[in-house]
């Protein structure tokens, strides 16, 4: 009876947990990284600390780890509250956290090793995918199951993010992952060529859609009202956000592909349904920031409310200049440069990881049962450190990238190159210093998380006491 009245807020606490520690771990590689590609020698000729291999161990470590395990928690807490029902399984979502640890650790292991698929973001190798296949059916059990059983008929529009969310990867993953094994460490892909090609972009894009956005706009729709203390602007708006959103983004990976053997119309369709994508991407942004009217003076004293409103205005950033880079012409200046990379830190650091911080700050205290956070200076702290970082970061890339893009495609009068590519990288140099510089200071918030976690939960083990609203 005492189970039945009380939420499972366990495997909430875990997985909380966890998104901090593995944030520091990801982030502390990005930051080796950015280290490596200033001095090379820093991969002390050791084959495992090679740039090319921990390069997917950061992407991997910060996307699956920190942000899988921000999209766990924030979804179990969300939709035991929005549903009023204690989770739909213990022992599945059990299952889901000890399960999605070991897929971790393994990945920690196998991608130093050099063993991997080589796609980008699908990089472990298949019996790894076996287990992420397991574990996110599991997922997709306890939420639903958990929809399910709700006291409440309404299906609040978080939750309609969350599930699709669930449903897509759990699509992606399988139709990606497809593969012949040939033994425990090696397979070869279901497709070949340029199709190998379109289904890994048509997977890597919508990781992107899915993964990095549409469970972290479930995210948004939950924390931030809840931290506002204001309903959501338009309740319209959110449910045409959806749909507009779900449906455009399957359409936009080929802007990954421009000037490939993709064919032509392919690659305009891609452009085109990434230029759609603006619209539910702003509308969405603004419905979030707009929830603050009324309460905008909040602002001034609530860092967790500076967390949330600066993560949807980088949100909005990066979903301008996504669209921007995907036509064509923009494109041909943007691609092998780090203009990416400065997009996809803009969307991953300034949006996904500063909305997850803010979520984390704002349930911690609730799942531990502790009136507040340690010190809410300290966030502020950590709210200003991580902007200065991801502002740092973001603007060097911006530059760097433009400038390699005009130094590659200058021509002199007799139509040959202007600068060798190492001139190019010379004139990189500087800008890999300050984006360093940045994702040091990055990592440094996090630490102060740390503390301040910490300092919140050590003491006596928290009992099962949020009891669940009557419906
Ligand atoms: C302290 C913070 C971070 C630092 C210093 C950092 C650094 C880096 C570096 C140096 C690269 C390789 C760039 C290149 O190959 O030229 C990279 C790639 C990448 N990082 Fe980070 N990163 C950080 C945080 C994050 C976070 C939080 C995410 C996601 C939530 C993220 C997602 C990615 C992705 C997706 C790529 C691959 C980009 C591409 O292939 O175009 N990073 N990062
Ligand atoms: C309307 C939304 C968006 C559009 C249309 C868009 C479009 C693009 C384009 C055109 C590229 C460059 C492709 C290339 O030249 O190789 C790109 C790269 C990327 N974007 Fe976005 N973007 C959007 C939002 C976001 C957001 C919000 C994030 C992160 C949370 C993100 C993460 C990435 C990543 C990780 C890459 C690098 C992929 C790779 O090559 O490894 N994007 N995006």
């Amino acid at each position: 009876m005492e189970r039945a009245s009380t939420y499972n807020d366990r495997v909430v606490r875990q997985f909380t947990i966890m998104t901090v520690v593995w944030g520091v771990v990801g982030m502390l590689v990005g930051v080796i990284i950015a280290a490596q590609l200033m001095w090379p020698a820093l991969n002390f000729d050791v084959p495992w600390l090679s740039y090319g291999r921990l390069r997917p161990l950061h992407t991997n470590a910060v996307i699956f780890a920190f942000g899988g395990s921000a999209l766990f928690a924030t979804s179990y807490y969300v939709v035991q509250r929005t549903c009023h029902v204690r989770l739909f399984s213990d022992g599945l979502a059990a299952f889901t956290f000890w399960g999605w640890q070991v897929v971790i650790v393994l990945a920690a292991i196998t991608l130093p090793l050099g063993l991997t698929q080589g796609k980008e973001y699908a990089e472990l190798i298949w019996p790894i995918d076996l287990l992420i296949a397991a574990v996110w059916v599991a997922y997709a059990v306890v939420f639903f199951g958990t929809v399910a059983l709700r006291k409440v008929k309404h299906i609040y529009v978080a939750n309609w993010f969350y599930g699709a969310f669930i449903l897509t990867i759990a699509v992606l993953h399988i139709v990606n992952s497809l593969a012949l094994p040939t033994g425990l460490l090696h397979s070869y892909p279901a497709y070949s060529g340029v199709v190998d090609a379109m289904v890994q972009w048509w997977y890597g894009h919508n990781a992107v859609g899915f993964f990095l956005t549409a469970g972290f706009l479930g995210m948004m729709y939950y924390f931030v009202p809840k931290q506002a203390g204001r309903p959501v602007y338009s309740y319209r708006l959110s449910v045409v956000h959806f749909w507009a959103l779900i449906s455009i983004y399957m359409w936009a990976g080929p802007h990954h592909l421009h000037y490939t053997t993709l064919p032509d119309w392919a690659q305009s369709l891609g452009m085109v349904f990434s230029l759609m994508l603006l619209a539910p991407s702003w509308g969405g942004m603004i419905n979030g920031i707009m929830t603050l009217s009324g309460a905008w003076h909040k602002l001034r004293t609530d860092p967790i409310l500076k967390f949330l409103i600066v993560s949807l205005s980088f949100y909005g950033m990066s979903t301008f200049e996504g669209p921007m880079m995907s036509i064509k012409t923009v494109n041909a200046l943007s691609h092998y440069t780090d203009w990416t990379i400065g997009h996809v830190h803009s969307g991953a650091l300034g949006w996904v990881a500063m909305i997850s911080i803010g979520c984390v700050y704002a349930l911690l205290p609730k799942v531990f049962n502790r009136e507040s956070m340690y010190s809410i200076k300290l966030i502020d702290v950590h709210f200003w450190i991580s902007t200065i970082g991801v502002v740092l970061y973001i603007a060097a890339m911006w530059m760097a990238g433009v400038m390699q893009g005009l130094m590659w495609r200058a021509v002199n009068d007799d139509g040959t190159l202007t600068y060798t590519f190492i001139e190019s990288l010379n004139a990189t140099y500087p800008f890999y210093g300050v984006r360093l510089l940045g994702g040091t200071l990055f990592l440094v918030g996090m630490l102060v998380m740390v503390y301040n976690v910490w300092m919140t939960i050590r003491g006596s083990e928290p009992a099962e006491r949020t009891v669940i609203q009557p419906a």
